[in-house]
């Protein structure tokens, strides 16, 4: 625990079994209506938000002071399932400090990791149990769950960074994952800087 200016050593632990961290300080969750207009599948998108405002994805932090030279860890968790062809995903996002990386280590699941640069460089990564995502600086990042079960990935990145998330909201990214004949395919997004 920290008061937010200080901080000593700590320790935290993984519920890999029910995916979260046990004495986690933050817990966010992510539902369909928080993702308007970034689903390709509109029509899908709407009919799903008539039945259920689904849970789509959750994070859990273990905070500390957000200055330089510290590290935030924690655990997103993104739910199995489809917006028409697409699949689940995270909202995605730049740093707001954008030369700032991100390690993540992949611990439960099937995902991909969606990244681009400002410059229009994009990159695509499996995720799958012990394989680790190196983001770098400039790379904005969306984690897509392509399995039947939970994505759970272990993420650190520098605590002064900030997120930008106007940019992708507005742009959204090059790149989108769908499921195509019953497998993941990677495909040009129509809606990309609309
Ligand atoms: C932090 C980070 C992850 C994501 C999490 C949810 O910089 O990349 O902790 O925040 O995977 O995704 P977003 O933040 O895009 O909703
Ligand atoms: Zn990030």
């Amino acid at each position: 625990m920290n008061d937010g200016l200080t901080i000593r050593p700590f320790t935290f632990s993984i519920d890999l079994e029910n995916c979260r961290i046990t004495d986690a300080d933050n817990h966010i969750k992510r539902n369909l209506a928080d993702m308007k207009n970034q689903y390709f599948y509109k029509e899908a998108y709407d009919k799903m938000m008539k039945e259920d405002n689904a849970l789509l994805y959750e994070v859990y932090e273990k905070l500390v002071p957000e200055k330089s030279g510290e590290l935030i860890q924690g655990l997103s968790i993104v739910h199995p399932g489809k917006v028409g062809k697409e699949y689940f995903m995270t909202k995605g996002h730049f740093h707001s400090i954008i030369d700032t990386a991100e390690l993540y280590l992949c611990l439960k699941g099937k995902g991909m990791m969606v990244m681009e640069t400002p410059e229009g460089e994009w990159a695509i990564e499996e995720m799958i149990p012990n394989k680790a995502v190196y983001v770098p600086g400039k790379w904005a990042h969306r984690s897509v769950n392509i399995s039947d079960t939970d994505l759970v990935t272990l993420f650190i990145y520098p605590a002064d960074a900030g997120h930008d998330y106007g940019t992708i909201k507005e742009k959204s990214f090059r790149k989108i994952v769908i499921e195509e004949n019953g497998k993941p395919a990677i495909m040009d997004n129509p809606m990309w800087n609309l």
